[in-house]
């Protein structure tokens, strides 16, 4: 999990798209090669910087660079869909700009989430699968917001997937689009379980068993332990 600092003592305003922005909030990662996150506001504008700029070299150079550029493909993939950010620049190759979602993170407000929130949620995934985007992190609930109104947005798009939404991927998509529908469900039975069908119920704890028994489930989880055992170590 990305373990945050919300450093207020640090620089107040930041220099973007030529001028000076007023940080709102920043989370500084802690880990070696996940951006700083910016939120910046001017005249009642906000926006949002992944930013790999004060990084380690290999970060700084190598990892974000890549990493932003891969993000904002995916972003430009989904350009117009609602209750996603749009790309709106990059401030530099390691430094990638989008709008900000309103709202806060589901861990943090799950009392606020309006009646059809989930079907909303299922909604915006079907949203991206038509574009060929399969989020796979969805059972992360920091990668959900929620708007003062309790509607959802879904952001973080770096380890998602794009494959061409044409007749020959389609099968795949709709069979990988199952891993974010259940995410979904999951999040669900957790905070409405009281709204969560009896099938809904049943899909996801066949999911769950499904994904046990996946190799790849496994053998990520373990690089993941890895990286955060080294992160935390250095
Ligand atoms: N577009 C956005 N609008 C509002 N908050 C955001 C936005 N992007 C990121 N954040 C905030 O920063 C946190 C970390 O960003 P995220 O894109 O999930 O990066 P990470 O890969 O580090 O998880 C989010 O959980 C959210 O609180
Ligand atoms: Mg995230």
């Amino acid at each position: 999990m990305l373990k945050e600092n919300y450093d207020k003592t640090d620089k107040t305003k930041f220099h973007f798209l030529g001028k000076e922005w007023e940080v709102v909030k920043k989370i500084t990662a802690e880990k070696a090669l996940k951006p700083d996150i910016l939120i910046v506001e001017d005249k009642e504008q906000f926006l949002v910087a992944k930013d790999f700029r004060s990084k380690a070299w290999i970060a700084r150079y190598l990892w974000g660079p890549l990493n932003i550029c891969y993000e904002k493909f995916l972003l430009n993939k989904l350009a117009g869909v609602a209750r996603i950010p749009q790309v709106i620049a990059l401030e530099d190759y390691n430094c990638l700009l989008i709008s900000r979602i309103e709202g806060d993170e589901i861990k943090k407000c799950s009392h606020l989430l309006a009646h059809d929130f989930f079907d909303q949620l299922l909604k915006i995934a079907d949203d991206l699968h038509a574009r060929g985007v399969l989020h796979l992190d969805l059972g992360h609930k920091s990668n959900i917001m929620v708007d003062q109104d309790g509607n959802p947005a879904i952001i973080d798009f770096n380890a998602s997937l794009y494959l061409p939404p044409n007749s020959l991927f389609r099968p795949l998509i709709n069979l990988l689009g199952k891993v974010d529908r259940y995410s979904i469900l999951r999040l669900k039975i957790k905070f409405r379980p009281q709204d969560a069908s009896p099938a809904e119920k049943k899909g996801v704890e066949k999911f769950l068993r499904l994904r046990k028994l996946w190799i790849f489930d496994r053998l990520l989880r373990k690089i993941t332990n890895y990286a955060k055992n080294a992160s935390s170590h250095n």
